[in-house]
């Protein structure tokens, strides 16, 4: 069976085993709720790694004080039983910290007030994400450099639904010198687009229906520039056309037109993620991206153009 620890200590007890025994290890951090998003990471890892850890761990550090901390969906259960199905030996341990020994000087939502260890990757933190939530990587940099430093694999694994996390830690594990390799595994996606995301679980029925317009956008763009069009502005207009005649649909449907806004829509380099106001250099690429509030629930996707 899964191996289950709550305990830091216990996990490197079993961890050090595994070194011993020479068995690779390949690492996937999430925050529960696990989806399929989340088990293809699992499953890619074992294709990969003799053996596959998982933490689940809603870090407080990511949140700021206006954000879902407290109703975070929390379903260990659930998560446990969607790892045991993908068969015996796929997942082997599963870590699930307290907040209060992943913080032991204790963390507050306020950074003006909390004390101890950050780590900031500057430069990638505070463009498209990091407007709307500008302590948001430094959070995630900080809880994925403690979780290497606890697990301790050859090998992370991480989605590329979230594109921007996936630069942050890739030039974290660079520039301070991480003995990990990383990995980027696809976007998955419900049958009709959707990208999977455990916050899909705040839509009701009929903002689930409005949610399509973000992956119907990054289709247009798509489409667009397989057809030639290269130019960032116009493919930029061309996918919050598609958002903005959605929501005149909604409001014509009788709903309430905040069920859906744009936050943002950008282009940006796979370099440093510098706005690219002309065209994209299909040997550089571009990385699109979006945020999109479909009532309350701030939705994120991407498409890559010529990425690598
Ligand atoms: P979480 O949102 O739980 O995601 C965990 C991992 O699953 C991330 O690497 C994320 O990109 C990946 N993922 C989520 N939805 C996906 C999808 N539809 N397709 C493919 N991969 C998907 O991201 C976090 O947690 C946290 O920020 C974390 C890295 C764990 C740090 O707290």
């Amino acid at each position: 069976g899964i191996r289950l620890f709550n305990k830091i200590a216990d996990f490197r007890a079993w961890r050090r085993q595994l070194l011993l025994d020479s068995q690779t290890l390949g690492y996937v951090p999430t925050m529960g709720a696990l989806h399929q998003g989340h088990l293809a990471l699992v499953t890619s890892a074992k294709s990969r790694c003799d053996h596959v850890a998982l933490t689940i761990f809603v870090n407080p550090a990511q949140f700021s004080p206006t954000e879902d901390l407290s109703t975070y969906p929390r379903t260990l259960q659930n998560d446990l039983n969607q790892l045991a199905a993908l068969g015996p030996g796929v997942a082997s341990a599963v870590l699930v910290p307290t907040v209060h020994e992943m913080y032991p000087g204790g963390i507050e939502l306020d950074v003006t007030k909390q004390k101890g260890a950050f780590v900031e990757v500057k430069g990638l933190s505070h463009q498209l994400e990091g407007v709307t939530r500008p302590h948001f990587f430094r959070g995630v940099a900080t809880v994925v450099s403690k979780f290497l430093n606890i697990v301790q694999p050859e090998q992370v694994f991480f989605g590329q639904k979230d594109v921007q996390q996936c630069s942050v830690i890739k030039t974290m594990i660079r520039d301070l010198h991480f003995p990990v390799q990383m990995n980027i595994c696809p976007t998955v996606r419900e049958q009709d687009g959707l990208a999977m995301s455990s916050r899909n679980a705040y839509l009701t029925p009929s903002q689930r229906q409005h949610a399509l317009v973000v992956h119907k956008a990054l289709s247009t763009i798509e489409s667009l520039y397989r057809q030639g069009q290269r130019h960032a502005p116009t493919l930029i207009k061309a996918g919050t056309d598609v958002i903005d005649q959605a929501r005149r649909q909604v409001q014509a449907d009788g709903s309430i037109d905040w069920d859906i806004a744009l936050d943002y829509l950008a282009i940006n380099s796979p370099e440093d993620l510098s706005d690219i106001s002309g065209d994209i250099n299909p040997q550089e690429g571009g990385i699109v991206s979006t945020a999109v509030f479909v009532g309350k629930t701030r939705l994120i996707d991407n498409l890559l153009l010529d990425v690598e």
